[in-house]
């Protein structure tokens, strides 16, 4: 197995990012040495998914540290430079979560704030290995099948999402792992493509066999029965299940409901929003119309066109027919999802 990729790390005085912008075509880190950078960084999806931008969050508050010595900031312009940061992004809420988590030891300085961030990356990838485990055997008992399965994904949920191995494909992987996974199908993941770049990718160092197959595709692949089931990520789960995720995720749930195969969400419980009570709640982050009216910097709709870009869209809770967790596998459909459980 190759070596486990890191798209977040720290190198002891600077954050080491994976650009996800420039894969697969080039493998670069960006170095990133200030905060300014790392909020142009993560808007810019150098580094993207809700848990990958949750750890980059929690090295964010140590980067403020740094460079507010440097330039001689006030703690009050150290931690606006923190609030910066714990905004770049409004849907997933691992970033808030992460900082937040970050910031409860801000006041014992750096070496506290970078104890915190490794224990958020840390405890990331082993909630992850969890997830995976109890998502797999979820799965295979609930299609209670013996031959190996064929697994449909959404937009990229691997170790480039996460500080590692990933939620959705950390279940994908582990299916692989025990020989129970036939195929996947990933769907491109329109517009920015981080299904056909970076899932496929990852796949390939994984050797996993896969087909790349745009968004449109998934429902027919899923009526057709050549699907046994769904997987994905989520950016912010709500207190009832309403799960936000990449745009186009509810039209996969959809056709899964329709097929009557499962629709799997696999996910910290550092995704879960207690707080927010349903997915109209959820702030969806809109992005700039260039992603969808030009491709490769080159216009492709007409100069008069509007685009519309929504990044995530939510997926109601009645849809999701399992949410798998670091804890366990929660049947999503009934309603309320158990505080208890999650807490
Ligand atoms: O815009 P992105 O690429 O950050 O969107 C990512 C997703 O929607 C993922 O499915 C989600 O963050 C889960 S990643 C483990």
């Amino acid at each position: 197995m190759p070596q486990e990729l890191r798209a977040v790390e720290w190198t002891g005085e600077s954050l080491a990012l994976i650009d996800q912008t420039l894969l697969p075509q080039r493998t670069e880190t960006l170095d990133v040495r200030d905060v300014d950078t790392l909020v142009d960084a993560i808007q810019r999806l150098v580094v993207r998914g809700a848990p990958a931008i949750g750890a980059a969050g929690a090295y964010g508050v140590a980067l403020a540290l740094i460079e507010g010595e440097r330039a001689g900031w006030s703690r009050d312009e150290i931690r606006a430079a923190v609030a910066r940061v714990r905004a770049a992004r409004p849907t997933a809420v691992n970033l808030m979560v992460c900082v937040d988590r970050v910031m409860t030891r801000f006041d014992e300085g750096l070496d506290a704030v970078l104890e915190e961030a490794a224990a958020v990356q840390r405890e990331d990838v082993e909630a992850n290995r969890a997830m995976g485990a109890f998502g797999a055997d979820w799965l295979l008992e609930l299609v209670g099948e013996d031959r190996p399965l064929r697994i449909l994904t959404h937009c990229n949920t691997g170790a480039l999402a996460t500080a590692g191995w990933g939620t959705a494909l950390g279940v994908i992987r582990e299916l692989h792992a025990r020989g129970r996974l036939e195929v996947v199908y990933a769907d491109e993941t329109r517009p920015l493509l981080q299904g056909s770049r970076l899932t496929a990718w990852e796949l390939v160092q994984e050797g996993i066999p896969h087909y790349v197959q745009a968004d449109g595709a998934a429902a027919g692949t899923i009526l057709r029965g050549e699907v046994d089931a769904a997987i994905v990520g989520a950016d912010r789960i709500a207190a009832n299940g309403d799960t936000a995720n990449k745009v186009g995720t509810v039209g996969v749930a959809l056709a899964c409901a329709d097929a009557g195969i499962p629709f799997l969400v696999a996910a910290p419980t550092t995704t879960v929003d207690l707080a927010t009570k349903t997915g109209d709640d959820i702030h969806i982050e809109l992005r700039g119309e260039a992603e969808v009216l030009e491709w490769g910097g080159v216009r492709t709709a007409p100069a008069e066109s509007r685009g519309h870009n929504p990044a995530f869209d939510v997926t109601p809770g009645r849809l999701v027919t399992g949410l798998a967790t670091e804890r366990g596998v929660l049947e999503v459909s009934a309603g309320q999802l158990p505080g208890d459980h999650l807490k």
